[in-house]
């Protein structure tokens, strides 16, 4: 038996006892939500109508934090930057984007203690290896959302879709923390555990890497995607995306991707991506961590992507000036 085995047995059987201890007697999770932006505030708002302990840890210095989702009557007010609210937290529930993780996470990481559990929220990949060095003895988890949040002003929030939300271990210890699939059902279903988040994180990176800088760069609606006018440059991207994927470890066909890809593009027809609101509003965008991360696996693997190469040159371009 490793060394490590027992204490992975105890932490198992601690996690269990936790899971039952809140579903059982009714206790409440302590959440804290770093970075309470469109999609962080639209769960805060859920978890504490969920009956949870949510406080906020926001980049302001205000001591409290109030927001509304549009079309609900009550407003909430949360706790912001409590440090007593992070020392009794039981889950960190990471909302920032993929460029601001490191800094947000940074100054936290003397306050946090290892059996807090740290679930990361955002678009895009590149960045367990900073939590696995920076948090090694957390439970570390990893969630992609399809729900649609966007800021309305400083404290109203709209819930802009319905989508669904998967979530998965990113380390051993996070294995034990497949109970927070329903605690995050209790907030915004559905919610389903993945084996394997890395896949799904991939099927989702396949599909930004389609859609956003495409939309972005020429300034359309998703659905617009779906105009012929679009298909050979669809197609040539998607058979690059797919053979960098398929080299990730995720089986699937050109064709099925292609069926993925324009799924999506059908469900959200009437939306602008992420990466044309951020462009629209000159900021920055998450592709560094989209298109980026595909051309850095991409290089790792020897295979020629030049179309998603051309793409990220442009947005690049744009984000510079
Ligand atoms: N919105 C959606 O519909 C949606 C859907 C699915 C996935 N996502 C993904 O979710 C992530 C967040 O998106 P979003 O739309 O919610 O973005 P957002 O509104 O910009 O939220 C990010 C929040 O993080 C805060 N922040 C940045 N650095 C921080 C720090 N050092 N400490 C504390 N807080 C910090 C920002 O504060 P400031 O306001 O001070 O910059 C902002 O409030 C992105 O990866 C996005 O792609 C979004």
């Amino acid at each position: 038996m490793a060394p490590q085995e027992p204490l992975l047995l105890i932490y198992h059987i601690l996690a269990l006892c936790f899971a039952q201890r809140l579903f059982h007697d009714e206790y409440a999770v302590n959440i804290v939500i770093l970075g309470p932006g469109a999609i962080g505030t639209l769960w805060a708002v859920k978890l504490a109508q969920a009956g949870h302990n949510v406080s906020m840890w926001s980049r302001s210095n205000h001591d409290k934090i109030h927001c509304s989702l549009q079309g609900q009557s009550t407003s909430h007010t949360f706790c912001n930057r409590s440090e007593l609210g992070l020392k009794h937290a039981d889950l960190i529930l990471v909302t920032v984007k993929a460029w601001q993780l490191s800094g947000a996470i940074e100054p936290l990481l003397s306050k946090l203690h290892s059996d807090v559990i740290v679930l990361v929220m955002h678009n895009g990949m590149g960045t367990l290896d900073y939590l696995v060095d920076n948090l090694p003895n957390n439970p570390l988890l990893f969630a992609t959302t399809s729900h649609g949040a966007m800021k309305l002003d400083g404290s109203n929030v709209k819930h802009t879709g319905w989508g669904e939300t998967k979530l998965g271990a990113l380390n051993q210890k996070g294995l034990s923390c497949e109970f927070l699939t329903e605690v995050l059902t209790d907030a915004l279903e559905p919610v389903e555990w993945q084996q394997n988040i890395h896949h799904s994180l991939l099927l989702k990176l396949a599909v930004n890497c389609a859609i956003n800088p495409l939309t972005a760069l020429n300034d359309i609606k998703n659905g617009q995607l779906s105009s012929e006018f679009y298909f050979p440059l669809l197609e040539q991207l998607i058979d690059e995306i797919c053979r960098v994927i398929n080299a990730e470890g995720l089986v699937i066909t050109q064709e099925a991707l292609a069926k993925v890809v324009n799924k999506v593009i059908t469900s959200t027809a009437d939306n602008y991506s992420s990466m044309h609101q951020d462009i629209a509003h000159q900021r920055r965008t998450e592709i560094d961590f989209i298109t980026g991360y595909l051309l850095t696996r991409a290089k790792f693997h020897n295979i020629a992507v030049p179309i998603n190469d051309s793409l990220f040159q442009k947005i690049k371009k744009i984000e510079g000036k």
